[in-house]
């Protein structure tokens, strides 16, 4: 079984932090607190409107981290820029809503798969590994494939919804499409990422799937730390994970 990385996104941290136009709490902090308690990696969604991540944040993160950034944006040009100045490990691709709460569903790779696929071009040049995040489509993965991404992030937003919500046989018909859709994505040579939404609750059933080699975990990470602390929630996760890995 190939090893399951786990991603800890810092974006609620700044969530918090921004309610009151305050210099604390600081994602950096708590980056360097998720790499010690066993983050693989740190992810932090630098939106259009800035509601969370600041710029300031990413030139902090990547003078300070010692695990890679995944740095997710929007396809626009100005995120290029921003990506293109600072390299990142990882750039995950990721369609924005000015409206939206959260990241609602995936991007439509398959409708933009021209103007992706010259988006994606330079960011593979400048050595950053490309992700894209989408739902668990068939026709989505393999728009991705065609476009040069190295990674796919399949969306698992529905499928936690539809558990919370109690909706037991809709969350399996989801996780039946995920596992479907990791191993099909695998056997086209992608590697396969998956997040969004998870909890202690939700995460097993993903983290057991071979073919899936790292979940980004963030709302649910920082929302528990209010309770036990960031590092007890980080472990707890990765104890899962690595249970449900076994
Ligand atoms: N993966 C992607 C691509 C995301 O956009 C997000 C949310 O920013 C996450 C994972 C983490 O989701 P959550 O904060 O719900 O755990």
């Amino acid at each position: 079984m190939i090893m399951l990385r786990l991603g800890v996104n810092i974006d609620h941290v700044a969530t918090v932090r921004n309610a009151r136009g305050s210099s604390y709490p600081d994602p950096v902090r708590a980056a360097k607190m998720a790499e010690e308690a066993g983050a693989d990696g740190i992810t932090a969604h630098l939106r259009e409107d800035r509601r969370h991540i600041l710029d300031a944040d990413i030139d902090a993160l990547m003078d300070h981290l010692s695990v890679p950034l995944n740095f997710e944006m929007a396809a626009t040009d100005e995120m290029m820029a921003i990506a293109l100045r600072h390299k990142p490990h990882a750039v995950c691709l990721v369609p924005e809503k000015r409206e939206e709460k959260t990241t609602e569903g995936g991007l439509d790779v398959a409708r933009e798969e021209n103007k992706l696929a010259h988006f994606i071009a330079p960011l593979r040049d400048a050595g950053c590994r490309v992700s894209i995040f989408i739902a668990a489509d068939r026709s989505q993965i393999e728009a991705a494939n065609r476009i040069g991404a190295q990674v796919i992030e399949l969306h698992t937003g529905a499928y936690c919804d539809f558990h919370a919500e109690g909706r037991f046989e809709e969350r399996d018909a989801e996780l039946a499409r995920l596992t479907r859709m990791a191993g099909f994505a695998h056997s086209l040579g992608l590697e396969v990422h998956a997040g969004h939404g998870l909890t202690f609750d939700t995460v097993q059933p993903i983290a057991a799937l071979p073919e899936v080699v790292e979940l980004n975990i963030g709302h649910f990470l920082i929302a528990e730390a209010i309770f036990t602390g960031l590092t007890p929630a980080i472990r707890e996760m990765r104890r899962l994970m690595d249970e449900a890995r076994a």
